[in-house]
């Protein structure tokens, strides 16, 4: 099986053939013409990345097939740009054990359209309080290296720090969903504390419950020599938190912190609860403009290390109620690369190496992935996105691969089109 991508723009730069055989680039340069492919890609005009990499998937495979399963949410991954997407443990049951992680795993390579990497929960049951099974994970056929209890958040500190040391032995890292329970609690802590939450009557969710965990668990990552990541970093404060502690890291060289953005904390704005939508609900919660003008800037400085869609498809019947009652959560996985387009390289905050280093490379590397986030080079793995960067388009919730519907981008104008994603040069989207 072979591929030819005609005249592509490999990160932005000039146009060029790309060759790809038995799921390896052979080629790269002005290829002759009596090339022949199985199938041949006329790229003109279109951008080729290497395939995004999502740190923060939400499949809801095993227990709620209705919402997605891993099949549909690998669809909607490849619709998206993706090669790769990591899938949170937060099913029912949950991941917390080898056999559960290495059959999401499975699943991931019967369907064949993203490599889909389980990530392990920090402790049993996401229960905050007993370690799960870490290194029977790692040492699995799944592999895994990033642990979250997400949705929760290890908010014991000494069930953080054993965390932390444990997977030091085998270089992971944890991925954590920073929200102090006690400022901020689960299920009912729903929008920005603020002016607008006490008009709108809804329960406050202030930026510092987030913060107050991310400054906690760096203090603890340096302690232990160890890796943290912060998944969907929402404030301004967190950013300023980010700033010192990789500068403190980096003097150490011996434990590191990375995080991650959403699409929709880089766009969206507190305000658009006004309406009780539900579609707007997440955890955690959209922001004033001054946070997601730091996000931003943070993303563009490289204190920021990554884009994560944090996507969690919700069916109907947990998303349609009143906004108290509501399911947390937003789909993402299709929209993501049109939204960093739209807001990150049409302003010049990002060109487009820098969206393959925030959507592939480091996000890669951040999982400990190999075969993905890779230089697109000769004898590298052919996992290839190809954009239109001109293109202009309204989403429609109606046309997507996922299971759900609760789409924040629905009739929204977006630039920048997925047209093609490979998996090892296999076409796994066509737009
Ligand atoms: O909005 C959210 N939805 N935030 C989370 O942390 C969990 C996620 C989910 O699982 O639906
Ligand atoms: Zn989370």
């Amino acid at each position: 099986m072979s591929l030819l991508i005609k005249g592509a723009s490999v990160l932005g730069a000039e146009p060029t053939d790309v060759y790809v055989e038995g799921g390896v680039i052979r080629e790269i340069g002005s290829l002759s013409t009596d090339v022949v492919a199985d199938e041949v890609v006329d790229a003109a005009g279109l951008v080729l990345l290497p395939g995004l990499v999502d740190l923060h998937t939400h499949l809801r495979q095993p227990g709620r097939e209705d919402a997605e399963t891993v099949a549909s949410g690998a669809a909607a991954a490849a619709a998206g740009g993706y090669t790769a997407v990591l899938a949170m443990a937060n099913t029912s049951p949950v991941t917390d054990t080898a056999e559960a992680a290495v059959s999401v795993w499975e699943l991931g390579r019967e369907a064949g359209l993203a490599d889909v990497f389980p990530v392990g929960a920090v402790t049993k049951g996401l229960a905050g309080e007993e370690l799960a099974e870490l290194s029977l994970m790692n040492r699995s056929r799944a592999g895994v290296k990033v642990f979250s209890d997400d949705g929760r958040c290890v908010s014991d500190p000494r069930v953080m720090r054993r965390a932390l040391e444990y997977v030091k032995a085998f270089g992971g890292v944890i991925s954590q969903h920073s929200q102090d329970p006690s400022l901020a609690p689960y299920g009912s802590a729903c929008c920005h504390e603020g002016e607008l939450s006490g008009r709108l009557g809804l329960p406050g969710w202030p930026g510092v419950a987030e913060e107050v965990i991310v400054a906690r668990d760096v203090m603890l990552a340096r302690h232990t020599g160890s890796r943290v990541h912060v998944a969907h970093a929402s404030t301004a404060g967190t950013v300023e938190v980010l700033r010192w502690a990789k500068a403190q890291a980096e003097k150490d060289g011996s434990w590191a912190v990375t995080a991650e953005v959403t699409p929709h904390h880089l766009l969206l704005t507190t305000d658009l609860l006004a309406g009780y939508d539900p579609t707007f609900k997440v955890n955690p919660p959209l922001r004033p403009a001054e946070d997601v003008e730091a996000l931003r800037a943070a993303l563009s400085d490289g204190t920021i290390d990554a884009v994560a869609t944090d996507h969690a498809p919700h069916a109907r019947q947990d998303k349609e109620h009143a906004f108290v009652d509501a399911a947390f959560g937003m789909l993402g996985l299709e929209e993501a690369l049109s939204v960093v387009s739209t807001v990150m390289v049409s302003s010049g905050l990002l060109d487009w190496s820098g969206v393959a280093r925030v959507m592939s490379t480091t996000p890669a590397r951040i999982a400990g992935l190999e075969g993905h986030g890779r230089p697109i080079a000769v004898g590298e793995p052919a996992n290839l996105t190809l954009l239109d960067p001109a293109a202009t388009y309204v989403v429609d919730r109606d046309r997507s691969l996922s299971l759900s519907r609760n789409n924040p981008w629905h009739d929204r104008k977006l630039t920048g089109r997925v047209v093609a994603t490979f998996l090892r040069g296999k076409r796994t989207f066509a737009g």
